[in-house]
């Protein structure tokens, strides 16, 4: 696995900027590379509005507030809609973004590197004297680019789902970072959408490949963090799951696994030019998920899957937009046609850990639901 091209860890004095730092994915690699004690760059497009919740989750979270397990307080859980605490329509200052900010140490260590007792991160021990700077970064503009850059060698690049025109965007962004002197691009494709050749992760996939930058690509199934989010309201106002999944069965993959295998990635030699499937050990179906919800809430939980229609005529009345909406159609068609079921080891292998599995998940984040 060693490549001798591929050292990122002997330049551990530069930082790692993740992009999407506020969402799902890209807070649970901030926390396992923080856990890790690696320097960190935070790249959110209101640096205030992180702050913020920096603040709540070191403030003990919402789950712990409610008394969650002990060290469950996890990605998703303090902030279940993966949104900011900002008016959708409001628009992010721009003025912050030239202005990193220090996250207190504990503050992000608090929130992913405290795992359940003895089960959760590697290297959460060192967490305590770890930070993450928080600075704005904006793909939609390049103003924010050079500042996040600075002093970083690495990047974990999120294609944040709203964003669909990656040739105006992202693949001008990975340019920049290739002459800032970034070294390692890991990119967070998806499973179930690079097979599409229309896609964004594709078109961002085929670049990094074409280019010969220096890429890893990970690519998770869908994530369970979906329950914690998209799912959150169904669930708790009416017990229902709403996905278009029919009775497809997925091998569901926790975001806390995908920023393990990340935190990995970026920082040991060995993964450069390589694309990882990231998916669980066990697949199931959402009716599986809504019975082990029963279990754990103490009250049924059904699933049901929409026609394609229904779908989209719920995401307009939920305000989507069309392109993420057509977006989110295209992976559970995927999902439908059985693209995201098969089970792999690729986490316990890259890890050394066994994958978070569902029940596990929907125990750590049960007061989600309440
Ligand atoms: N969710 C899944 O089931 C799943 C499964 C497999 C793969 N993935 C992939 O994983 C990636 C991350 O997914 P996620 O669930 O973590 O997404 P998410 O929770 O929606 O987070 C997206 C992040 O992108 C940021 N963002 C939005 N617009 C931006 C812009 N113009 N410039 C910079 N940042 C911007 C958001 O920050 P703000 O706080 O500023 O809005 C947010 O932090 C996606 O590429 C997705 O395709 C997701």
């Amino acid at each position: 696995m060693t490549d001798p091209r591929a050292a990122p860890s002997s330049r551990r004095s530069a930082g790692i900027l993740v992009t999407g730092a506020s969402g799902a994915v890209g807070r649970a690699v901030v926390d396992a590379l923080v856990a890790a004690g690696e320097t960190v760059v935070a790249g959110v497009r209101d640096p205030r509005a992180r702050l913020a919740d920096g603040a709540k989750w070191a403030s003990g979270t919402a789950a712990a507030a409610r008394g969650s397990r002990p060290g469950s307080a996890t990605t998703g859980v303090a902030r279940p809609t993966g949104k900011p605490d900002r008016a959708p329509n409001q628009k992010p200052s721009r003025s912050p973004a030239h202005k990193p900010v220090t996250v207190p140490a504990g503050a992000a260590a608090r929130t992913i590197g405290k795992p359940a007792a003895g089960r959760d991160e590697p290297g959460a021990a060192s967490a305590d004297h770890a930070g993450a700077s928080v600075r704005g970064f904006d793909f939609a503009d390049r103003s924010t680019w050079a500042s996040a850059l600075a002093g970083v060698d690495r990047v974990l690049l999120i294609r944040p789902l709203v964003v669909t025109d990656v040739g105006r965007s992202i693949i001008p962004f990975i340019d920049t970072a290739m002459e800032s002197g970034v070294r390692h691009v890991v990119f967070v494709s998806q499973l179930s959408l690079p097979f599409d050749t229309r896609s964004p992760q594709h078109i961002v996939e085929t670049y990094l490949k074409r280019t010969r930058a220096p890429y890893t690509v990970l690519r998770p199934n869908e994530l369970m963090q979906v329950l914690s989010t998209v799912c959150r309201d169904d669930i708790r106002q009416r017990d229902e799951i709403v996905l278009p999944a029919g009775r497809a069965r997925l091998a569901l993959v926790d975001a806390r696994d995908v920023a393990r295998v990340a935190a990995r990635v970026l920082t040991e030699p060995g993964h450069l030019r390589k694309t990882y499937t990231l998916s669980g050990e066990q697949a199931v179906g959402y009716q599986e998920v809504a019975a082990l919800l029963s279990d754990e809430l103490g009250r049924p939980i059904t699933y049901s899957s929409p026609s394609d229609e229904e779908y989209l005529t719920l995401l307009a009345k939920q305000g989507t937009k069309p392109d993420l909406a057509a977006a989110l159609q295209a992976v559970y068609q995927v999902v439908r046609g059985r693209g995201a079921m098969r089970p792999t080891r690729t986490i316990r292998r890259l890890t050394g850990q066994r994958p978070v599995s569902v029940r596990r998940y929907i125990e750590d984040h049960r007061d989600v639901w309440h």
